[in-house]
């Protein structure tokens, strides 16, 4: 039905929905308001992000639960935009690929600039300490992303550069010592345009055992 209005009418009813949400986010605590204020922003303005809330954000991501409190997390920032925009293109490029050796069904094609324009990329990184590698970045994603929406930044998980996580180019240009494993990687910078949450519905609970 909404699809059949002109694009005024949707900004009104943005905006409206916009102002709604930070009522109610207003009456809860502000974990939670940044929990389900947080959404995958796509557009981004080109300003720098300042290194002190890069820090911040980082640091935020080092503080999550990790196996065996090893700590073995380590972070590559990319903020150059010439970098950035190679790895954009050599990231879709090997994701192709590993799309076509996989065997999956169908293509899945990375859009024109995987990074959507944000000025800073961060990938995280596990040294051979980490004991849960994958399971240490996602939680430390999760707070960065946390960290960074309660900070008025925007973030999204770019799962399309896992493949840039075992090029040679890229690990010897980030520094990345053999051995330390790709873990995850996610854009920030300030969001351009409204966010965009998408909702979801009741969480399913298969059995609450009382
Ligand atoms: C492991 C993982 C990989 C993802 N990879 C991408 C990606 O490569 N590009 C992208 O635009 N979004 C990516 N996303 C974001 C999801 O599409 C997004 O989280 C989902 O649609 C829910 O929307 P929300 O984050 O706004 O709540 C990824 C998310 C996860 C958790």
């Amino acid at each position: 039905m909404i699809n059949n209005f002109s694009s005024a009418p949707i900004c009104i009813v943005r905006t409206v929905t916009d102002i709604m949400f930070v009522l109610y986010t207003d009456i809860m605590n502000e974990t939670l308001g940044s929990i389900y204020g947080r959404a995958s922003v796509r557009k981004y303005k080109a300003e720098k992000v300042p290194d002190e809330d890069v820090k911040e954000i980082l640091k935020a991501g080092f503080h999550a639960a990790n196996g065996l409190n090893r700590q073995a997390l380590e972070f590559v920032v990319m903020e150059n935009k010439e970098t950035i925009q190679k790895y954009s293109k050599k990231g879709a490029a090997i994701f192709i690929e590993m799309m076509k050796a996989s065997g999956q069904p169908g293509p899945i094609n990375p859009p024109a600039d995987m990074f959507y324009g944000a000025p800073a990329i961060i990938y995280v990184f596990a040294n051979p300490t980490a004991l849960t590698p994958v399971e240490d970045g996602s939680l430390a994603v999760g707070n960065m992303m946390l960290a960074a929406h309660s900070m008025g930044y925007g973030t999204c998980f770019i799962g399309f550069a896992a493949g840039l996580g075992y090029d040679e180019e890229f690990r010897n240009e980030c520094k990345v010592p053999e051995g330390h494993s790709f873990v995850a990687c996610m854009i920030l910078g300030k969001p351009d345009g409204n966010i965009e949450r998408r909702p979801r519905p009741e969480p399913k609970v298969l059995c609450w055992n009382k």
